[in-house]
């Protein structure tokens, strides 16, 4: 496994920097914003984020004597940029002009003006007035000595249910399907009398139209996620023609749900991303939603282009970050692989959606405050660090296997019961590694598995063309893996596979799935190990399912099929498969995982006292230990015998049995 180089060779550090709205302030404060950027170590400002109408006032005059100026000033202050396209909120005049810019939503209703990411990505407007203001700011910015990193547009949504979409729709159906028949076949739509004879005859899912196919549905999802990707793509082939060497990016949202990142990770540099965590979100949901990051480019690491530096989740419940809580959050990033440390934002606004969001510069407009002081103080860390943790590679031989299309399918489906949990059961799997601190990758349907020894699907219930093969010949080879009831039930289309679940990976599971019981949330069955009778709880999903060679490793306890078999395992060419039919509790996953990995003499990176994460990134010259106190009181930690590291943020050589403070945080190298 080897290091990665750097986002761009001109900042070969970890970017600490954010969003910079200039726009919005009269010049007297960008003089200002200049002196305290430098004080905080505020190293890259995001520009143009939104300036669309700042740059276009009217349809044929272009502004740009502003920006100019502001790169003027960041450059001469010594400070990088992040230049963003503005497509993501058009100006009114826009709107005003061509109104089929505007999005229709899922009733068929279009939308006024206002918001943002409100346009249709068909719009043959849009993409005609996004793609030449992309343009001319890579013509006129292209060389500039600042410019680190082009930022195209700004967290796409989806969908759009217009009349442009609807034909588009069709089009790119009869592209996917070699015939009307064909398509009808594999959507099954002689269901409900809803065959097609004509291409004419199909519409988007409206809300109030056809959800019943389910397999339309999904496709509508596919099709919207390919229209918002072509319209990054259109603009990142503006910019390339006048730049071809700065990295093009544009930033994501975590398990954003309506975009398939994956296909998406393809065609940017680098994976940047915004992190947002709710009020009631995990350090393990985090540290996932990192894994997840790092996972879309195989591994390479990622931009933290956006995070609150006061705030946890500022609408619905504004609770302020504790003291140290923005520094141990940003370390856990940098432990999962980010090569930036950014904020949104730089300066707090004072009037619209969002004046109640927590800036570096709030409304007080000082420094003296703790906000600026903690980015201050983690600004300086990071400059100390300079190059070492970048290039990183996380040392995993756990593989959790994620899938938007599967994602997308186990929504549509109507059944077995409406609340289906596919992202949570994903994040219960993962956490059970986060805390025994073994590192995990997300992979995807396409991803390459012989890299890990263990691959874990949970509800891998859509099985793309390929992936139960390749699943197999992961096994073959010695492999382990781990899948869960609702898994290998239907194709790419929806089409539920004949002859029994789960489908095709029957032969590898040795098992066959009869019948689905969903139990009530307040229903419950129990896992009774076979070999000491351990038992566990279980419930949400039961699959009740027969061994066709499969080792029983667990009976359900209890309901008409107690005693059948609940967890199997099946030896498969030189590998195991695991089948777990129901699911459990989190004690049984820490147990069932902490056994398997035994057997996979997969270690933990070191123990430690629980709330306290310890993970690694390799680089070419070392391996880093990232030791994480997130909890608010101190701990201890026991490092491993005889070993004398030095922790890179404090600059102290610690060994033996070291205090951490509450939210405290080190990296450890070897000394
Ligand atoms: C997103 C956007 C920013 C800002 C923040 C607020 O991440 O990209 O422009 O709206 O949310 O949290
Ligand atoms: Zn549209």
């Amino acid at each position: 496994m080897r290091a990665f180089p750097p986002v761009n060779p001109r900042a070969p550090f970890i970017w600490h920097g954010g969003d910079y709205n200039p726009e919005q302030w009269p010049r007297v404060v960008w003089d200002e914003d200049m002196r305290l950027m430098q004080e905080c170590h505020f190293e890259v400002a995001t520009v143009g984020v939104f300036s669309w109408v700042s740059l276009q006032p009217e349809e044929d005059r272009f502004t740009f004597e502003w920006l100019d100026e502001v790169l003027e000033k960041l450059a001469g202050a010594g400070r990088k940029v992040c230049l963003a396209t503005p497509s993501a909120a058009q100006p009114a005049w826009l709107s005003q002009r061509y109104p089929d810019v505007l999005r229709v939503d899922a009733w068929g209703r279009r939308h006024h003006h206002g918001w943002r990411v409100n346009y249709c990505p068909t719009s043959p407007d849009y993409q005609r007035l996004s793609v030449q203001i992309a343009r001319k700011l890579a013509e006129r910015y292209h060389a500039h000595p600042a410019l680190l990193a082009w930022h195209v547009s700004n967290e796409y949504l989806s969908p759009c249910y217009c009349a442009t979409c609807a034909v588009a729709f069709v089009a790119w159906l009869q592209q996917r399907y070699a015939s009307l028949d064909e398509l009808n076949q594999r959507w099954w739509t002689s269901f409900w009398s809803h065959t097609y004879t004509d291409w004419s005859q199909i519409e988007p899912p409206y809300a109030n139209g056809e959800e019943s196919i389910h397999a339309q549905v999904i496709d509508y999802r596919r099709f919207q996620n390919d229209m918002m990707l072509e319209c990054y793509k259109r603009e990142r082939a503006a910019i390339r023609i006048y730049s071809p060497d700065i990295p093009i990016t544009t930033n994501l949202m975590n398990t954003y749900p309506n975009l398939d990142y994956r296909t998406w990770a393809r065609e940017v540099d680098v994976i940047a991303w915004d992190c947002y965590p709710g009020p009631r979100d995990q350090p393990a949901d985090i540290a996932f939603a990192h894994d997840l990051m790092r996972g879309l480019r195989d591994g390479q690491p990622f931009l933290l282009m956006e995070q609150a530096p006061g705030n946890q989740n500022w609408q619905e419940q504004n609770t302020l970050k504790r003291p140290g809580v923005l520094r141990l959050q940003s370390y856990l990033a940098l432990a999962h692989g980010a090569e930036a440390i950014m904020y949104f934002q730089w300066r707090r606004s004072r009037g619209s959606f969002e004046k109640m969001h927590s800036a570096v510069i709030e409304h007080s407009g000082r420094s003296d405050t703790r906000m600026f002081r903690e980015v201050q103080q983690l600004g300086s860390e990071l400059q100390r660090l300079q190059d070492r943790t970048l290039g990183g590679v996380t040392p995993a031989g756990v593989a959790i296997l994620f899938d938007w299309p599967n994602w997308w399918a186990i929504e549509a489906s109507s059944g077995p019961v409406r609340d289906k949990r596919y992202v949570a059961t994903v994040h219960q799997h993962h956490a059970a590694f986060w805390q025994a601190n073994v590192p995990v990758d997300i992979v995807f349907s396409d991803s390459d598995f012989s890299r890990y020894r263990l691959l874990i699907a949970p509800m891998l219930y859509m099985l793309r063309p390929g992936v139960a093969e390749r699943v197999a010949a992961f096994v073959e080879q010695g492999g382990t893996f781990v899948t869960t009831y609702f898994s290998g039930i239907v194709d790419e289309c929806d089409l539920v596979f004949e002859g029994g679940y789960p489908g095709p990976l029957r032969p590898v599971l040795g098992i066959w799935n009869e019948e689905i019981d969903a139990l009530l949330p307040d229903q419950q069955n129990r896992i009774i190990m076979s070999e000491d009778s351990a038992e566990y709880t279980c419930g949400h999903l039961c699959a009740l399912i027969h061994s066709e060679g499969a080792t029983v490793l667990a009976t359900y306890g209890d309901d008409f099929y107690a005693g059948t078999p609940v967890v199997t395992r099946n030896s498969y060419g030189a590998g195991q498969a695991y089948y777990l039919a129901s699911s459990p509790e989190p004690r049984f996953l820490a147990d069932f995982y902490t056994r398997l990995r035994a057997e996979q003499r997969i270690q933990p990176v070191l123990a430690s006292p629980v709330g306290v994460e310890v993970t690694c990134r390799r680089t070419e010259r070392e391996t880093l230990l990232f030791v994480l106190n997130h909890l608010p009181a101190p701990a201890q930690i026991a490092l491993p015998e005889n070993r004398h590291y030095r922790d890179l943020l404090s600059e102290r050589d610690v060994a033996g049995v070291v205090d951490l403070a509450g939210y405290g945080v080190m990296i450890l190298a070897d000394e």
